[in-house]
């Protein structure tokens, strides 16, 4: 496997910092990856998130094979000429959001057959298929199709699922081959029952995979079940090598799981947030629908070095989100994607410090005390 180096410049505790080195550009870790769905990080520019600091961002196969389709976006260039996003690209295999998002699915052992939730149009992914779209999008990172399933389910349940998962693990790893310069991620499924996620860790391991990702959590489990999965899996996965928790999370998670050993992060929480009129800031979760704001002159967090977080007053941003003004959607985006980034490159420093507790203690007292 052409094993994408992966530098650790320094641990405190289970944290880490380091880079992940790509042909198109390092990503520092811990880093958190903002999803473009649809070869489009919603609501902002590609420029907009590179200067909040992301280095990587995300796409899903699901959507683009459904829509623009994975051969046209090949001859266009590949996603990152079609999207103007120069830099590494994590696409996401396909079976989570089939799972979610489709009308009518079916699964077997060799694939998952589904309705567009576009036009009702049937299509079928296999571990080889979405290699191959991964391949034709350009992805730097190719993750495995894997079965998540829903939470609470019963053990027979997930570990069906976590071993049919391994077993896609196998495929997808043998349909990749070596390109150079490219990484493809076996993801540890195994719901919220414990040895199943070491089970599926260690068969994982055994596979050997560029970088290892956790599947399966944030899907309803309470944050100390998702913890505690955390405390099985990691120990088993190999140090030298990535760890990238999927679908993750609030800032508050994303720390606790730093402080675990994760290195990766992706969630649509932040742009999520951001249309639907809430901003992430370092005093907590502000929503500006609220009528507290109609009459407040200050910034969201004058001392950000954000626009978006600096130079509109909350009153304008109550205004605009009142208003559904789109820019209120493109502020709050920005403001939000710009805070986790902030969050994160505050996490590398203070790892690289050996002060991460103090770090993650520092910022929760900020969200607790709020901004009175
Ligand atoms: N995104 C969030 N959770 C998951 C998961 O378990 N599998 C995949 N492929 N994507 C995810």
């Amino acid at each position: 496997m052409s094993a994408i180096p992966f530098n650790i410049a320094a641990s405190d505790g289970a944290a880490r910092t380091g880079d992940l080195v790509f042909p198109r550009g390092a990503i520092r870790t811990p880093a958190f990856m903002p999803v473009g769905t649809a070869a489009t990080v919603k609501a902002l520019y590609a420029d907009q998130v590179r200067a909040t600091g992301a280095d990587i961002v995300l796409g899903n196969v699901y959507h683009l094979m459904l829509r623009p389709g994975a051969e046209r976006v090949a001859r266009l260039g590949g996603l990152h000429t079609f999207m103007g996003w120069p830099r590494p690209i994590l696409t996401d295999s396909g079976g989570f959001q089939v799972m979610s998002l489709s009308a009518l699915r079916k699964l077997d052992r060799d694939g998952v057959t589904f309705r567009s939730h576009i036009d009702g149009s049937t299509h079928r992914l296999t571990p080889e298929r979405s290699v191959e779209i991964q391949r034709l999008l350009g992805a730097d990172v190719t993750m495995q199709l894997d079965e998540c399933v829903r939470l609470p389910a019963s053990r027979e349940e997930i570990e069906r699922a976590m071993l049919l998962s391994v077993d896609w693990a196998e495929r997808s790893k043998a349909a990749f081959g070596a390109p150079q310069g490219r990484a493809l991620f076996g993801i540890v499924q195994g719901g919220d029952v414990a040895d199943l996620r070491k089970v599926s860790a260690c068969k994982l391991v055994d596979i050997g995979f560029d970088g290892y990702a956790v599947g399966g959590l944030a899907v309803g489990e309470p944050q100390e079940t998702m913890l505690a999965m955390l405390d099985e899996t990691v120990p088993a996965l190999p140090w030298d090598r990535p760890r990238y928790l999927m679908g993750v999370g609030s800032p508050d998670d994303i720390l606790k799981s730093v402080a675990r050993g994760i290195d990766m992060f992706d969630c649509v929480m932040p742009t999520r947030a951001g249309r639907h009129g809430q901003a992430f800031t370092r005093f907590g979760k502000i929503n500006l629908k609220n009528a507290r704001h109609a009459d407040d002159p200050r910034p969201l967090d004058e001392a950000s070095d954000c626009p978006a977080l600096r130079d509109y007053s909350r009153a304008y941003l109550h205004h605009l989100v009142k208003a559904g003004e789109i820019l209120g959607m493109m502020l709050l985006s920005w403001a939000n994607i710009a805070y986790y980034q902030h969050l994160m490159y505050g996490a590398r420093a203070a790892i690289a410090a050996g002060s991460f507790a103090d770090y993650a203690a520092s910022a929760q007292e900020g969200w607790a005390r709020g901004d009175i």
